[in-house]
């Protein structure tokens, strides 16, 4: 039986992030995976959606150029879009497994399980995946000292929804549909729910969303969630909020053979559509894995109970990802995965999630860190809110950008940066700028003597900041910062 220092089960951004970790810390790693790497986020998530939100937003550039161009004619080819996408997503995952290999990580294809323990080192079995895939492992058993499980999440499915994965589907299939759906309900508006809703209704599909919540993006700063709400409705997005989803089946839509999908509401009301799209969550993937059976800690749900570490309840086997605590991002399980395979190598480091942005692409895409208005977090501090609006950026308006706005929160006191949220061309950028720092601890003072380079967005970042004391420079009513608590 081979022997390793660490045996990582799971090659997503949290396994295989992990796996690099600990070759570069000098272990020898082994990591374990089903299908192709990169998990969710390079095969099912966050890479192939991008590719369809890039191509979605130079659609809507099309329909509605820039001043001084006229388009005479377009059309687009979404079969070649798809193979696009695919291309996107085999180049990536093929990079992870060459990186992999050039780090001298082993790598075993098939189904990776804590098959028990053998003195102190754990047992790893490999089950079959896919049986037809010649490079399957699958028999094999291998040894460890330390154990990474890094197995993910997936859509979750419930019984009354009827997933068929052709007309009533998940985030999975409708990255792979070889056509435009003429009608989408979308079931959930939350993150997934909204960044296919941008997409789709760009390529022309007649959207509906059904969030049981009483508004879309609930999470999200509420004035960004409005923004978002009042975006989608000017492009012909049906939006109906406080409403859930009892049921669906599939339908014969015209009684003639042509499949659809029927979605019913708790108070009997049915929209029929081409295809339901359901995106209410995701369920974790814990259990199989012998995790029970090695006495791993895990709650109701199947979440993983982890130190800051990322150590489990048992000692020498490590968690990491969506599996654990915390929001469920691709960025946030590679820094766990970082966080397990340093302590593995004896490099004591303690994780903490204090300064974790996100970013959600629609159409102006939204980007946050830190705490928001309206977060529990703000309730006992005093803080003010400085605001700049992309309208007042000379690199906004040369760009054709106008739309958007950046929010930063600035705690009272210390005039340390404790939040950044906004929308925008380019937020994202914006909100890793500010990522950066709070995690120095940065103040107000801090932001405006770093230069930024003139014309930029990134110029919006520290206006916003000196907004907060009513010394933004390209304001015309500054002293309009808000205080509170
Ligand atoms: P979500 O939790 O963001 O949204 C699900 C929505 O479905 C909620 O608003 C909920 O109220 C609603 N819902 C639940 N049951 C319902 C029912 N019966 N009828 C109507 N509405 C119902 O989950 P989502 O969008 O599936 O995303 C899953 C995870 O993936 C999120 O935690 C997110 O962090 C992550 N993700 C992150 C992305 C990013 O950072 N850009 C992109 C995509 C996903």
């Amino acid at each position: 039986m081979e022997k390793f220092d660490v045996c990582i089960i799971g090659g997503g951004p949290a396994g295989y992030v992990s796996a690099l970790k600990c070759a570069i810390n000098g272990l020898s790693a082994a990591i374990v995976e089903k299908e192709r790497f990169g998990g969710t986020c390079l095969n099912r998530g966050c890479i192939p959606t991008k590719v369809l939100y890039s191509k979605a937003k130079y659609l809507s550039k099309l329909k509605k150029p820039e001043r001084g161009f006229t388009i005479a004619g377009f059309d687009y080819n979404y079969a070649d879009i798809i193979s696009y996408k695919d291309e996107v997503v085999s180049m990536l995952t093929g990079g992870v497994e060459k990186l992999l290999k050039t780090r001298k990580v082993s790598i075993f294809y098939g189904n990776g399980k804590i098959a028990g323990k053998d003195g102190s080192e754990f047992i790893a079995g490999i089950n079959p995946a896919n049986p037809k895939e010649d490079r399957n492992c699958a028999g094999i058993q291998i040894s460890a000292k330390n154990i990474i499980v890094a197995t993910g999440s997936a859509p979750l499915m419930i019984p009354v929804f009827n997933i068929d994965h052709k007309n009533i589907i998940t985030s999975d299939e409708v990255l792979s549909l070889k056509e435009v759906p003429k009608s989408l309900i979308i079931i959930g508006a939350g993150v997934i729910g909204c960044e296919f809703a941008n997409i789709f209704s760009e390529f022309g599909t007649s959207v509906k969303m059904l969030e049981l919540l009483p508004s879309i993006l609930s999470t999200e700063d509420k004035e960004i969630s409005k923004y978002i709400h009042k975006n989608f409705k000017s492009r012909n997005i049906d939006i109906m909020t406080g409403v859930e989803v009892s049921g669906i089946k599939a339908l014969d839509l015209d009684n003639c053979g042509k499949i659809g999908a029927e979605a019913e509401l708790k108070t009997g009301e049915k929209f029929k559509a081409d295809k339901v799209l359901v995106s209410i969550g995701r369920k974790l993937n814990t259990s199989g894995i012998g995790l029970e059976e090695a006495g791993v800690k895990l709650d109701k749900r199947g979440k993983i109970e982890a130190n800051k570490k990322n150590e489990t309840n048992v000692r020498g086997i490590y968690a990491c990802g969506d599996i654990i605590d915390g929001p469920m991002l691709a960025h946030k399980a590679s820094y766990d995965g970082i966080i397990a395979a340093d302590n593995i190598a004896g490099i004591n480091r303690e994780k903490n999630y204090g300064v974790l942005p996100w970013s959600i692409y629609t159409n102006p895409a939204i980007g946050t860190v830190g705490l928001k208005e309206g977060d529990e977090g703000l309730s006992h501090l005093k803080y003010s809110v400085g605001r700049f609006s992309y309208a007042a950026s000379g690199m906004a308006l040369a760009m054709e950008e106008p739309e958007g706005f950046l929010k930063v929160i600035v705690d009272e006191e210390s005039k340390k940066i404790i939040g950044a949220t906004g929308i925008g061309a380019d937020i994202p950028e914006l909100i890793a700028e500010a990522s950066s720092y709070m995690h120095f601890g940065g103040t107000v003072s801090d932001v405006e003597s770093t230069i930024h380079s003139h014309p930029t967005l990134s110029e919006i970042v520290p206006e916003a900041a000196l907004d907060s004391i009513g010394e933004a420079i390209h304001k015309f009513n500054p002293r309009t910062a808000k205080k509170h608590g």
